[in-house]
C-alpha cells in the first residue's frame, strides 16, 4: 500500500510520529518459541504481518478472520518456511462463532499462551452521512468491542487456571488523542475496548495473566488505503507494526505508544475545550474544501 515515492528523511518523520518499536529476532524467539499465540485478523495487514514474524521466531500461530482462502494462503507460507500455524476461520462479531472457536482451539491446542486481539473494522463517516446507518454503530462495536471482549472471556478462565497468559490490544493512537470528527463510530468502539480491557487487567495480574496495549499509529494496510488523505501522511508499513505487536507479546509493557501521543494526550485531558474547538475548525474547513471540490467536478460535468 502507499508505495508513492518520499522525500528525503520520511523515515525519521515516520518514526517520530508513529513510533519505531524493534524488537531483535534472539529476543523474540527466546519469548515465543514453541508458545501457542492466536492472532485474530491474521488474513491480512498488521495481523498477517504479526502471525509470519512470530512463526518465524517459532511460535505455534493459530490464525483466525473470516476469509478461509487468504488464511490458507498466509498459513501455507509459513508451513513453507518451516512455520506452525493452523487456520480457524471465524466471525468474531457472532459470539457463538467465538465460543465454538475457543472450545476447537483448546482441544487442539491444550491451551493459548498469547493473544494478539487485533481483527478489527474502521468507518470514516460524518454523523450527516450517517442518519440511516445505525449499522455502522453496531458492526464497528461488533467487531471492534464486543467480539474482542467475548474471546477474552472464552479465554480467560483457562489462562488464570494454568496462573498464566497474555493479551495483546492493537488499539489505535485515535483513542489516545482528542477525539477527531468523521470517526466517531471507530473509535467509540475502540475506546470501549481499550478501556474494558484495562479494568479487567486489574483483576487478572494477581493470577498471571497480563495485558498490553499497542496505542498503534498509522500503518499502510488495506483498512487505511480508502482515505486518501491517510495516504500521503507517514504511516508504518504492516511489518514495522508487527514489530510494535511482536514487542508487546514478548516484552509484556503495559503499552506502547506512539512518542508524540503520550503530550497530545496530556494537552487534550488539559485543554479539553480548546482542543475541541479547534478539532470543530478543522472539520468546517476541511468540510468548506470537499464541498467546493465536488462542487467543481460537478461544474466539470465529472462523477
Ligand atoms: N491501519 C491503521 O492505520 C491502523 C491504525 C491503528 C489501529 N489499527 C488497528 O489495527 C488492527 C488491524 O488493522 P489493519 O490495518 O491490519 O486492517 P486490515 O488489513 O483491514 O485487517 C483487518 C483484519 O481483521 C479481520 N476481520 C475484520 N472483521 C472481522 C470479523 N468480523 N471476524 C474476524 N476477523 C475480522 C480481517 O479479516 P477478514 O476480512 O478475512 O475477516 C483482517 O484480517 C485493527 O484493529 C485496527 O483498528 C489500524
Amino acid at each position: 500500500m502507499a508505495s508513492a515515492k518520499r522525500p528525503a528523511g520520511w523515515g525519521l518523520l515516520v518514526a517520530l510520529v508513529q513510533g519505531r518499536t524493534r524488537i531483535a529476532d534472539e529476543r523474540l524467539e527466546a519469548a515465543v518459541r514453541g508458545q501457542v499465540v492466536l492472532v485474530t485478523g491474521a488474513s491480512y495487514g498488521i495481523g498477517e504481518a504479526t502471525a509470519r514474524r512470530l512463526a518465524r521466531a517459532g511460535a505455534v500461530v493459530l490464525l483466525v478472520a473470516r476469509t478461509a482462502e487468504q488464511l490458507e494462503l498466509v498459513a501455507d507460507e509459513i508451513r513453507g518456511s518451516g512455520g506452525q500455524a493452523f487456520t480457524y476461520p471465524a466471525n468474531l462479531a457472532d459470539p457463538a462463532a467465538v465460543e465454538e472457536l475457543v472450545q476447537t482451539v483448546l482441544a487442539e491446542h491444550g491451551r493459548v499462551d498469547a493473544l494478539v486481539s487485533n481483527a478489527g473494522k474502521s468507518i470514516r463517516r460524518s454523523v450527516a452521512d450517517s442518519y440511516q446507518r445505525f449499522h455502522d454503530i453496531e458492526r464497528t462495536n461488533a467487531i471492534n468491542y464486543l467480539g474482542p471482549a467475548k474471546l477474552v472471556l472464552e479465554l480467560l478462565p483457562s489462562m488464570r487456571e494454568r496462573g498464566s497468559g497474555h493479551i495483546v490490544n492493537v488499539s489505535t493512537a485515535g483513542v489516545r488523542t482528542p477525539p477527531l470528527a468523521r470517526w466517531s463510530a471507530y473509535l467509540a468502539s475502540k475506546s470501549a475496548f481499550d478501556v474494558w480491557l484495562r479494568c479487567v487487567a486489574q483483576e487478572i495480574r494477581g493470577d498471571g495473566v497480563t495485558t498490553s496495549t499497542v496505542y498503534m499509529g498509522l500503518v499502510h494496510t488495506r483498512m487505511s488505503a480508502p482515505t486518501a488523505l491517510l495516504n500521503k501522511m507517514p504511516g508504518l508499513t504492516p511489518e514495522q507494526a508487527a514489530d510494535q505487536v511482536c514487542t508487546a507479546v514478548a516484552v509484556r509493557p503495559h503499552n506502547i505508544t506512539p512518542p508524540l501521543v503520550r503530550p497530545a494526550d496530556a494537552f487534550g485531558n488539559l485543554f479539553r475545550v480548546p482542543t475541541d474547538r479547534l478539532f470543530e475548525l478543522y472539520f468546517r474547513l476541511s468540510s468548506r474544501t470537499s464541498k467546493r471540490r465536488r462542487d467543481k467536478q460537478e461544474e466539470r460535468g465529472e462523477q
